[in-house]
């Protein structure tokens, strides 16, 4: 295999103590009309600040929502994975998105909104926003990505950090196995899938999976989730799997890191984790939850999950 060779990136050129403004310039819905749920692309003009050419895809940003929370105290940094490749949106350099849901709860008889998603969600083009960063240094793409395959797994808005890598990958002249395994819970929170679906029919090697949980169901009643992927498409996916030049991108909910290490353990894909201690001969007396206790990610394995 080749050595995977990660970018040289610089971190939080701007800080908490020390944020840069920078402008929005478009916030559109990328669910579905019907969806019940709002996702946003929003893209930020950092022309003119130390950002620009700086923030790699894979990276995130920090928002600091104005205002003051419940405690007396400044809202905390959020953070959000920037969803367009390394040379901007649109190849605009000073172009920077991200994927942003609003998030919202009911508890009793009160509603609470999330601060800084909602924040976000409100903002109009021109309007300014506080941010800082870049942050994380191993969720990247390689430099030498056109050796590798990839296979990326994302639930719901953990599919910002691929958008901007599958744009990357393919504007380059990629050439090996791409998949991308998306899971969401109706099909009108499909993420891009316009954009993913034009990816298939212009780019045989890319491939796009979706594993949509409240409306599909697999041939033993259970959900369909991004990690029974691993066992449904499994005529596709094991054979990439087993090549050794083949890299595994997690992101999004966590939890469903423990769903697709049970998977590959299942079907002896080890490669991609490392053991801490050994493991049953039988890999389903593992529980889900347990899973952290005997694996961790491997060289192979890129995961970032909240
Ligand atoms: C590395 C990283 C990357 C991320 N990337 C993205 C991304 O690309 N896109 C994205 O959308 N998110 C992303 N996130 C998550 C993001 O940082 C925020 O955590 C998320 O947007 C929620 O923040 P918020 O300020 O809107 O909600 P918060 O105000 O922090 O509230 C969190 C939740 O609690 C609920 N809540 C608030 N107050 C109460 C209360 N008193 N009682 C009960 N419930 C309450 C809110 O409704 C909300 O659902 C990422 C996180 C990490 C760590
Ligand atoms: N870089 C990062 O770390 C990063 C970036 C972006 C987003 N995020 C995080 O990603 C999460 C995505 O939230 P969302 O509201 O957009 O997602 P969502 O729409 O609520 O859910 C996405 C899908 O994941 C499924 N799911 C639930 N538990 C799972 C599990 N254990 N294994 C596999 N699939 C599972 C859901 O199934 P059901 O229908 O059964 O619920 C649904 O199909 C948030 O927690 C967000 O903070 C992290």
């Amino acid at each position: 295999m080749s050595e995977i060779i990660l970018p040289e990136v610089e971190l939080n050129i701007y800080s908490k103590k020390n944020p840069v403004e920078v402008t929005v310039v478009e916030n559109y819905v990328v669910t579905k009309e019907s969806s019940p749920n709002y996702v946003r692309h929003i893209t930020f003009d950092i022309s003119g600040t130390d950002l620009a050419g700086r923030v790699r895809v894979g990276q995130s940003i920090g928002i600091l929502p104005p205002g003051i929370g419940d405690g007396g105290r400044e809202h905390k940094l959020r953070l959000y994975s920037i969803s367009s490749p390394s040379a901007g949106e649109r190849g605009e350099r000073h172009l920077i998105s991200t994927t942003v849901k609003r998030t919202i709860e009911e508890l009793g008889d009160k509603i609470y909104l999330g601060v800084a998603s909602n924040y976000l969600a409100d903002l109009k083009p021109g309007e300014k926003v506080n941010m800082t960063g870049p942050s994380g240094r191993r969720f990247l793409l390689p430099e030498n990505a056109q050796d590798f395959n990839f296979i990326f797994f994302a639930t719901g808005t953990g599919i910002a950090p691929f958008r901007g890598m599958i744009r990357e990958l393919f504007d380059n002249g990629y050439n090996k196995e791409c998949f991308l395994v998306f899971g969401c819970s109706y099909r009108t929170d499909l993420l891009y899938s316009d954009f993913f679906e034009e990816m298939h029919e212009r780019n045989p090697n890319f491939n796009y999976i979706t594993c949509i949980s409240r409306e599909e169901r697999r041939t033993d009643g259970s959900k369909r989730y991004v990690q029974t992927a691993l066992d449904d498409h499994k005529d596709i996916l094991a054979p990439v799997l087993s090549r050794k030049n083949t890299l595994i991108y997690i992101c999004g909910m966590k939890g469903m890191e423990a769903g697709i290490y049970y998977e590959l353990l299942k079907q002896g894909f080890y490669d991609y984790l490392e053991l801490k201690q050994d493991l049953p001969a039988d890999v389903s007396e593992i529980g889900l939850n347990q899973m952290k206790e005997f694996v961790k990610p491997g060289m192979r394995t890129f995961e970032e999950v909240y």
